[in-house]
């Protein structure tokens, strides 16, 4: 559902090796909601706190490189990461959505649209200035 492809590539291959895995990570939810075992929701919850986690991980390691190379939007570029990451902590009541699977793919949704045009418009702007800096 989610497919990362060629062309979210931001020529940093642990960023694009991060970036996968989110997307990995959102379509396991997804195929977690949709299918039909009685427990799926344990599990959506737990991958989601996974995908929490690896959403602040892989924020921080991008803000690292960034602050190791002066990049001149870095303040900007980690606002727009704390503003998503406060977006997911208000979101950390799944209870309330936990029976409802259409809220759940909506919430979805919205995570992994987010990141989508995240990594198109705001980490394609890193992408010339880490060329040549960073190789791997
Ligand atoms: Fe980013």
């Amino acid at each position: 559902m989610f497919n990362w492809k060629e062309e979210y590539s931001v020529g940093v291959k642990a960023i694009d090796n991060q970036h996968k895995e989110l997307f990995n990570l959102g379509n396991m939810i997804y195929n977690k909601i949709k299918s039909n075992n009685k427990d799926k929701m344990e599990d959506v919850k737990l991958i989601i706190k996974r995908l929490h986690e690896y959403t602040i991980y892989h924020f921080e390691y991008e803000e690292s490189l960034m602050e190791k190379y002066n990049y001149r939007d870095y303040f900007q570029h980690q606002n727009s990461h704390k503003d998503f990451i406060d977006a997911l902590d208000n979101m950390e009541d799944l209870d309330m959505l936990i029976n409802q699977d259409k809220a759940l793919v909506d919430m979805l949704n919205f995570v992994l649209e987010w990141i989508t045009k995240h990594i198109l418009k705001e980490d394609m702007q890193y992408k010339e200035f880490f060329l040549n800096k960073i190789t791997g």
